[in-house]
């Protein structure tokens, strides 16, 4: 099935989820109700909560309880993206401009927290804490991940493994727990949780990859953000480290990096990607990012043949080969 196609079919539900996601954003204070809105109403893949339902079919499916998980992932996912556009100075995301450029860095960071505490709000009113100890965790570790990405800005030696821990931290961990928590808020039991949460891990390791590409390979149009904005902002990415590892390419694109670091602005980082492109950075960390989804693959076997692992499947398919 198409991922178009999965989304019409789960329209009934996702809908429910958005008015879920827009009502608890929409009381209290006129400036964090009007920037959480701005972020909410630019759209959004909204995978997460795609992910929390699909693995609620593995136990018994009740929208109720699973809204009571998909919102405040969602929520937890959209506060990160207002503090990480603070961190990567960025202007716009989903093609409308940023919360801290619309309005400003102080306003993003309270935006941030604001909407991490609706996430709570929603999370605590489910009785069981294993819930609410895995959401914590997971959130403890995605502050880590971005903490240690700030503190290896412009870092060109760092390794293939430390970039693999740090986007587990910041991606890959939140996607596990969706699925993970899908299951569980369905009453299903630990093996099929543990599945899923392997199955999610995994989905979220290539998703964060892909995302890396898109941003050396993507267009403006595809990826709602100028593209070569990791490397200007000197988040040192897998297909750099791995172009790094090209001795026709290293010097000139070391070279490249120090001159963007140098300069205040906005630099410009066509010869940068150039010389990315010429190498097998992409293509190695394309390779990668495979191997990540057949793992995916590999988790969801002998989980029960229902309809929705046959959406999963297409879902890590999709993922390994997303271009926006
Ligand atoms: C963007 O996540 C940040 C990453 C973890 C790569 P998404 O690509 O899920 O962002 P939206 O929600 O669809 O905008
Ligand atoms: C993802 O990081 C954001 C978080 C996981 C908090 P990126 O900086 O790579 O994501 P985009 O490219 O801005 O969406
Ligand atoms: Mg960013
Ligand atoms: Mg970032």
């Amino acid at each position: 099935m198409k991922l178009l196609d999965l989304y019409a079919k789960m329209k009934g539900d996702l809908n429910q989820i958005e008015q879920e996601l827009e009502r608890s954003v929409s009381d209290d204070h006129a400036l964090l109700r009007e920037a959480s809105t701005h972020l909410l109403k630019a759209g959004g893949k909204r995978i997460r909560p795609v992910l929390v339902l699909l693995s609620g079919k593995f136990g018994d499916y009740r929208l109720e309880r699973l809204k009571s998980v998909a919102v405040p992932l969602e929520l937890i996912h959209m506060a990160s993206l207002v503090h990480d556009d603070v961190i990567d100075d960025a202007e716009t995301r989903r093609g409308q401009l940023t919360v801290k450029s619309k309005w400003d860095n102080r306003i993003a960071m309270y935006t941030g927290d604001y909407i991490h505490g609706k996430a709570l709000s929603i999370a605590t009113q489910l009785p069981n804490p294993d819930i609410h100890r895995i959401l914590s965790k997971a959130l403890v570790q995605m502050c880590i991940g971005e903490m240690e990405q700030i503190r290896d800005f412009f870092n060109t030696d760092q390794s293939v493994r430390h970039y693999l821990l740090r986007i587990r931290r910041k991606t890959a961990l939140l996607v596990a727990i969706s699925c993970q928590l899908g299951a569980l808020a369905a009453g299903a039991d630990r093996e099929t949780s543990n599945k899923l949460y392997r199955y999610g891990y995994n989905v979220g390791m290539t998703f964060q990859i892909r995302d890396d590409l898109l941003d050396l390979y993507g267009t403006e149009k595809q990826i709602g953000k100028p593209p070569g904005s990791d490397i200007r902002q000197g988040n040192i990415t897998l297909p750099v480290i791995l172009a790094l590892r090209d001795e026709r390419v290293r010097e000139p694109l070391l070279k490249e990096i120090g001159s963007i670091r140098s300069q205040d602005g906005f630099p410009d980082t066509k010869r940068a990607i150039s010389l990315i492109r010429s190498s097998e950075g992409g293509n190695l960390a394309d390779e990668l990012a495979n191997q990540y989804i057949k793992k995916a693959l590999h988790a969801l076997e002998g989980l029960p043949d229902i309809a929705a692992k046959k959406n999963l499947v297409d879902i890590a398919h999709f993922v390994g080969k997303r271009n926006y």
